[in-house]
């Protein structure tokens, strides 16, 4: 979909979508050729201009018939323009319209800029194996218009479309079967990152055994395809801030469990076990993208967990690249094995001022939060209180859970320094605790637990049902808001 920003509403458009306050609803004058049938209509179907309030009906313009889509924001909140963006596609994307113009004479920059960059999220989807798409089923849209905002909207627009963009590669990753998307080809389709500056470093298996990875690898080595370890780099201080922040992510691109085997029954859904470093390689892309006036890695640890031959057995001892070790009494705890050594090494290669790290790490988490929050665990108040912020304003929201010697003392073993699974309760703690076991002294931390907010069952505001991109605009957000001045 084409995005552009017009002064005046293109000829062409047969969708025209109007956003409107609570306030300016009754009175607005709608430049049709029976505005009063609007309000009518609008009437009969209760819409008043409340936050989330859609509806579309069909208008004549210059005698020509037209779509018209009415979205409410109440009082006008950016959130609400995003998803008044959201929406418009949510009702016509696959209508036959082929380009909407947004009416925006009565928005500020802001909130046209905000407008399109909700469409533009929400009109993500990925068609490419569906060869026998039925032609009333396939999207029609071609072109957005935003018309008559103010003229800063097209340079705030700039920066929304970076992060989209971001969102975009993260929803493609997670969205793609482990077919295709598995440790080597994951680092394949992040290469082109490279184009807008990000500098790249890969590690293969060989050299991550070299390095003494034996956690990662010992995950790693029950599947036919090679460990990868992705590393990008993006400095838009000129080497000012000299420590970078780091973002770490689990990318295991499958996870049948290992040998400590999932059940059949929505098995599928572990292709989508690699949303952390989706989300890493996304954010990376749209700092990037938008010139980020800060310096940040991303770290992508990149293993596929399948019960071959080959496969670690529970019981099985390894020794991390700490040089903790560390007994494996399941193998479908793999995550927190190949984060531990991506963290270890995410702080010697760059000796990070902050880490955050993103993992569809428990299911446990889902449990208890649902698919609304991400579950947040750090050893740092100010950054808990940075996190929080930016989930709030980005639309990924972020809840704190406790750490603490109690809870650390679960994953105590008798025959290592630690086992990798807790005993009963407080699932996905005790896998932060394990974490933080590998975060040297003085560097600030967060772990979140994404598992319940990389894929949605239904649609949201701003995507549709699957990958939601989740993790993208909160640490957007939390890098804008915190290290670029
Ligand atoms: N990738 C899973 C967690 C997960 C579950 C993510 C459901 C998304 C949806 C993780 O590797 C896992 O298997 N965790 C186990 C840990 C347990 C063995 C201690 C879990 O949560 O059951
Ligand atoms: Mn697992
Ligand atoms: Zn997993």
């Amino acid at each position: 979909m084409k995005i552009e920003f017009a002064t005046t509403r293109p000829e062409a458009a047969d969708v025209l979508a109007f956003i409107v306050t609570k306030s300016s609803f009754e009175g607005f004058a709608f430049p049709l050729d029976n505005a009063q049938m609007v309000h009518d209509t609008a009437k009969l179907a209760r819409f008043k201009g409340d936050a989330g309030q859609s509806f579309l009906l069909i208008a004549s313009e210059g005698g020509k018939l037209v779509r018209i889509v009415l979205l409410g924001v109440a009082e006008g909140d950016a959130g609400d323009y995003q998803k008044a963006g959201g929406e418009i596609i949510a009702k016509v994307q696959t209508s036959g319209a082929k380009h909407i113009a947004i009416h925006a004479e009565n928005l500020s920059a802001q909130a046209a800029a905000e407008a399109a960059y909700g469409a533009t999220l929400r009109n993500w989807r990925m068609d490419k194996y569906r060869t026998k798409l039925a032609d009333t089923s396939k999207p029609s849209v071609e072109a957005l218009s935003v018309a008559g905002a103010p003229a800063e909207a097209a340079t705030l627009w700039s920066r929304y479309a970076a992060i989209a963009d971001g969102v975009a590669l993260t929803r493609e990753l997670v969205t793609e079967p482990a077919n295709i998307i598995y440790p080597e080809s994951f680092v394949e389709r992040c290469k082109h990152l490279a184009d807008l500056g990000i500098e790249i470093t890969i590690l293969d298996d060989k050299q991550m055994a070299e390095l003494g990875m034996g956690a990662l690898l010992g995950v790693a080595q029950g599947s036919r395809r090679p460990a990868r370890l992705l590393a990008m780099k993006w400095d838009g201080t000129g080497g000012a801030q000299a420590r970078p922040v780091a973002f770490v992510g689990k990318g295991v691109t499958f996870d049948t469990g290992g040998i400590s085997i999932k059940p059949a029954a929505g098995m599928e859904d572990m292709k989508w076990d690699m949303g952390g470093a989706g989300a890493v390689a996304g954010v990376m892309k749209a700092l990037a993208g938008r010139k980020a006036k800060a310096h940040v890695v991303g770290i992508c640890g990149l293993v596929e967990n399948m019960p071959d031959g080959n496969a670690q057995r529970p019981g099985d001892i390894v020794t991390s690249m700490s040089g903790q070790t560390i007994e494996v009494l399941n193998t479908d705890a793999e995550g927190r094995l190949v984060l531990c050594d991506a963290l270890h090494w995410t702080q010697e290669t760059y000796n990070p001022e902050y880490i955050v790290d993103l993992a569809t790490l428990t299911g446990a988490i889902i449990v208890s939060l649902g698919s609304e929050y991400a579950g947040m665990f750090t050893n740092d108040d100010g950054l808990a209180d940075k996190l929080t912020a930016a989930g709030k304003a980005s639309g990924d929201p972020l809840w704190r859970f406790p750490l603490s010697k109690a809870y650390d003392k679960m994953i105590d073993s008798p025959i290592a320094d630690m086992k990798n699974i807790g005993g009963k309760g407080a699932g996905s703690i005790t896998a932060a605790q394990f974490l933080q076991r590998f975060i040297k002294d003085g560097v600030k931390w967060a772990h979140l637990d994404i598992a319940g907010t990389v894929w949605a069952d239904k649609p949201g505001a701003v995507w549709d049902k699957g990958a939601t991109g989740f993790g993208v605009r909160l640490l957007d957000r939390f890098v804008a808001d915190n290290f670029e001045g």
